[in-house]
């Protein structure tokens, strides 16, 4: 695995105790994605950046999912994977792959359908990210994906700048926020035909402590603490999430892309 995902996935990994906690308010968006698939029967199932399972969750309980199979770079999400699905769908055969998406092992044309859902805009390269799991795929397979949207996070990048942040996290946004016309684009050139992509914009009112704690689940690898403890720019970034924070909390936007798309049946 490259450096840069090294780092990424370990993040996860030191957040993956807190991270269904620190990030619930996106189990919406996982079940939104997921009730945006066409009908139909996916027995077979890759979802890729797996993390703890909600995405999959949502599958298995739209579509009566038979196999699933999650890769994830980081193992201490896909312990969680592995204890919630197993437990929750004791019928279902899981199998998990330590793997990063660029290097996964899984056969080509072999599933109904690939899901990847707050992932993609931790891939180094999305375009053949998305190529590589669009080639997993079945003929007529389904493809669902959300990521990042482009826009949105303002009130964050400003704190991020007055903080001085490294630049590996205020060029962050421009490098890995997709836009409606972008994805499509990525989606054609891995052979796929774009049925549905649309963005979402969101505005949170959230308790400065929370948000805290959503950004050390999900970019500890930025933050840079040290085990058990906390780096300088946690503690400056903490410090200016309160003075940035009104009687509402801090206010931020943020902007999801969804995207679903079909590889052509044969
Ligand atoms: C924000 S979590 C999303 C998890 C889950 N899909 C969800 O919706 O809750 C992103 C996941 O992508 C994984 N990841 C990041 N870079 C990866 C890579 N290059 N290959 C495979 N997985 C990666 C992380 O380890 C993490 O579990």
């Amino acid at each position: 695995m490259s450096s840069e995902t090294t780092s990424a996935s370990d993040g996860f990994t030191k957040g993956s105790n807190t991270y269904d906690e620190a990030v619930r308010h996106n189990i919406a968006g996982s079940d939104r994605l997921i009730m945006s698939l066409p009908a139909g029967r996916y027995p077979t199932v890759l979802d890729v950046g797996c993390g703890t399972g909600w995405t999959s969750a949502a599958m298995v309980r739209r579509f009566g999912v038979e196999t699933l199979v999650g890769v994830d770079a980081s193992e201490g999400m896909l312990e969680k994977f592995a204890a919630k699905l197993g437990e929750e769908f004791p019928d279902v055969t899981v199998e998990l792959r330590h793997e990063d998406v660029m290097e996964m092992t899984v056969p080509d044309g072999s599933f109904d359908a690939v899901i990847c859902a707050m992932a993609l805009h931790w891939f180094p390269d999305k375009t053949a990210a998305i190529a590589r799991m669009g080639r997993a795929l079945r003929p007529g397979g389904v493809m669902g994906i959300l990521t990042a949207g482009r826009g949105g996070e303002d009130a964050w990048r400003e704190l991020l700048a007055r903080v001085d942040a490294p630049s590996a996290w205020t060029d962050w946004f421009a490098q890995n926020q997709r836009d409606v016309h972008e994805i499509e684009a990525d989606l054609r050139v891995a052979g796929l035909e774009p049925v549905d992509v649309w963005m979402e914009r969101r505005r949170r009112h959230t308790d400065p402590d929370a948000f805290m704690a959503r950004t050390r689940s999900v970019a500890a690898h930025l933050l840079g603490n040290p085990p058990g403890g906390f780096s300088e720019l946690d503690r400056r970034i903490e410090r200016a999430l309160h003075d940035a924070s009104g009687p509402d909390g801090f206010v931020y936007d943020y902007c999801k892309l969804y995207a679903v798309a079909r590889r052509p049946a044969a």
